[in-house]
C-alpha cells in the first residue's frame, strides 16, 4: 500500500484544495492531510483562519479522497510527520518546489501544480469587496 501525506491550511474550502488533494490521493492508496492548527496559521499567514482547526478537520474527514487527518503543529517538523505516518510520499503545491527535497532520504517528494487564480485570500479579499 503506498501511503501520501500532504499538508495546509484548508480555510474557506475551494476548489483549489480539492484539485490538490484529489491528484495527491491518485498517486496512492491511502492519503493523510496535516491540517494546520490556528496556532500555527497565526504564526505563518498572520491571522485566524476563518473556519477553527475543528471546522476544517470536519471537512477534510468527510471527503471521499481523505483518508486521515491530524493536527500539525509545526512547520520545521515535516520529517517527523512523514515519518510517524509511515508516508512513502510527500505532496506540497509548487508554490513550495525545491523546499522539502532534504526529505529525499524518508520519502519521494512531490510538487503538485496549484490551480490558477484560487486562494483563500482571494476568496477573503472578493467577499470583502
Ligand atoms: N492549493 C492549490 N491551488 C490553489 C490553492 C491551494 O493547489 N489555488 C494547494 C496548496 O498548494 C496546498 C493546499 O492547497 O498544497 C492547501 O493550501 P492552503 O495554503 O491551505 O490554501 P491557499 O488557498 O493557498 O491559502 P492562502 O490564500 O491563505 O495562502
Amino acid at each position: 500500500m503506498k501511503r501520501i501525506i500532504t499538508f495546509g491550511t484548508y480555510d474557506v474550502f475551494h476548489v483549489g484544495h480539492l484539485r490538490l488533494l484529489t491528484r495527491a490521493r491518485a498517486l496512492g492508496d491511502h492519503l493523510t492531510v496535516g491540517i494546520s492548527t490556528d496556532e500555527l496559521n497565526v504564526d505563518k499567514k498572520g491571522r485566524a483562519p476563518v473556519f477553527t482547526y475543528g471546522e476544517r478537520c470536519e471537512i477534510l474527514s468527510a471527503l471521499r479522497v481523505v483518508d486521515e487527518v491530524f493536527a500539525e503543529h509545526s512547520l520545521e517538523a515535516k520529517r517527523e510527520y512523514v515519518l510517524e505516518h509511515r508516508a512513502d510520499v510527500l505532496v506540497m503545491g509548487d508554490d513550495w518546489v525545491g523546499r522539502f527535497d532534504d526529505l529525499a532520504d524518508v520519502c519521494e517528494v512531490r510538487y503538485l501544480p496549484r490551480t490558477p487564480a484560487v486562494s483563500t485570500t482571494a476568496v477573503i479579499e472578493r467577499i470583502r469587496d
